[in-house]
């Protein structure tokens, strides 16, 4: 028999990146090999994101062109996943007529049985939200995976109901995984030859803090920080709020935790935080960045922001620039809101007008060139240290990215990749540095 084939299209955030590779694990115990060609494919899989409209609505753009697909290949089964199968349910089945199977985010263990009955020509859909740990199912059990650096899950979902975010209705509550399980991934990463580990959730910080004293996640940071082969140490994403003295302390204590921490502050001014329902003030973050920045001196920070939040005023936007002004952020990531269904900010009034936000999100973008341009031109002259990833931009190059997660691309051998260097930067590009290695007299 031939072998069969899935083609996986992978959207949105790094969770799904992570998740896609627990469908693609469930998928091969179902007799599929994973394909980069959707001409090759037996199935189609696409693992989706609706943080914002736009996200949703390229999903389905793309079901839309599936049809074309299906002319070529009539046979070929159609699956949804990821955030917006968890929204719609049941419902995108009846939207979309060409689409099989619809699984929620907490239903990835379900997929063996749902492929045999999409396979057998039924059409069906499972969204429920699970309680216990079966939705942790499928992390890899085995060294079956390559790179230098790798994300491993350690909570799910979200309890802080932002007041614009769709997240806590898509990805369920806050639950998090065993620190035995954790370990066990990262044992099994270094096995592979993974050198960096970035502990991933969309709330990492609150790492089992519902049944503890909020020290969980320091903790664990330290113990896979003791893991021998472990070179570099990350997280995202922290919320302002769960910023610890126990996980402050750790950035003084551990030489293999980076120094880069992503953020995000969403906006500058307190009224719009309030109705954002962030729990902080400006004046709160600014004080947990002075309290991290003085244990680790030359920490990043990097940030997401959002504008034209309903009813965002000049002068609110005004303070969210000098708030990037007075953190000087390495980067951000920066959106125009989008109203979400189920979310309290969709029913706020919002009076500024298209033009204005994205006015508003050129010039933070701006800006943030400028502050990125600043902080990288600072490495100018200096040799930084770089765990080098891989093949670089231009041939003959190599990549790695600095402590404070910034790439560097230079001339060197693959040989390399996996191991710390120190090269010499030479050129500061926008969203890179340039470097080299040799010894200049
Ligand atoms: N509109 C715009 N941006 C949003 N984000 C989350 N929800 C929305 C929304 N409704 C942004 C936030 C978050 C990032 C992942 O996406 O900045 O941190
Ligand atoms: Fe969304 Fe806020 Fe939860 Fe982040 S913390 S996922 S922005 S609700």
């Amino acid at each position: 028999m031939m072998q069969k084939k899935v083609h996986i299209l992978t959207y949105g955030c790094q969770m799904n990146v992570s998740d896609s590779e627990r469908i693609a694990a469930s998928l091969r115990n179902c007799g599929y090999a994973e394909t980069d060609s959707l001409d090759d494919a037996d199935m189609v899989i696409l693992n989706t994101c609706s943080v914002r409209a736009k996200a949703e609505e390229r999903i389905y753009g793309i079901l839309h062109t599936m049809k074309g697909q299906l002319k070529k290949n009539p046979d070929l089964i159609i699956g949804v996943g990821g955030c917006v199968a968890q929204q719609e349910g049941k419902q995108l089945l009846e939207r979309v007529p060409h689409l099989r199977f619809v699984f929620g985010t907490h239903n990835l263990h379900l997929l063996p049985r749902m492929i045999s009955e999409a396979e057998s020509g039924r059409r069906l859909a499972e969204t429920d939200f699970i309680d216990d740990d079966k939705r942790f199912d499928l992390y890899p059990q085995n060294s079956d995976f390559s790179g230098v650096t790798r994300f491993i899950t350690i909570m799910q979902g979200c309890d802080n109901y932002c007041s614009y975010c769709i997240v806590p209705y898509v990805r369920g509550r806050e639950v998090s995984r065993s620190p035995e399980d954790i370990l066990t991934e990262v044992r099994l990463a270094v096995e592979a030859g993974v050198k960096e580990v970035t502990l991933l959730g969309q709330n990492v910080n609150s790492y089992m803090a519902k049944s503890g004293d909020g020290s969980a996640f320091a903790e664990l940071l330290r113990s896979i920080a003791a893991v021998d082969g472990i070179t570099r140490l990350r997280f995202m994403t922290s919320h302002p709020k769960d910023i610890s003295k126990p996980l402050i302390d750790c950035f003084a204590d551990l030489d293999k935790l980076c120094s880069h921490i992503h953020l995000p502050v969403q906006a500058g001014s307190d009224r719009i935080l309030q109705l954002m329902k962030r729990g902080y003030t400006r004046a709160d973050y600014l004080a947990k960045i002075a309290r991290l920045r003085a244990m680790r001196p030359d920490i990043y920070v990097t940030s997401d922001i959002i504008v034209g939040f309903p009813g965002e005023t000049e002068a609110d936007f005004q303070q969210t620039l000098d708030l990037m002004e007075e953190v000087v952020y390495s980067d951000s990531y920066s959106f125009v809101y989008s109203p979400r269904p189920e979310t309290k900010a969709a029913l706020m009034p919002d009076n500024a007008t298209k033009e204005e936000k994205h006015q508003r999100l050129d010039r933070l973008l701006k800006l943030q060139k400028k502050l990125t341009s600043g902080l990288q031109a600072v490495l100018l002259g200096k040799r930084v240290e770089v765990l080098v990833e891989g093949a670089g931009r231009m041939p003959g190059q190599i990549f790695g990215r600095t402590s404070g997660n910034r790439v560097v691309n230079f001339p060197g051998d693959p040989a390399l990749v996996g191991s710390l260097q120190l090269p010499l930067i030479v050129r500061n590009n926008q969203n890179s540095l340039l470097g080299r290695l040799e010894v200049i007299s």
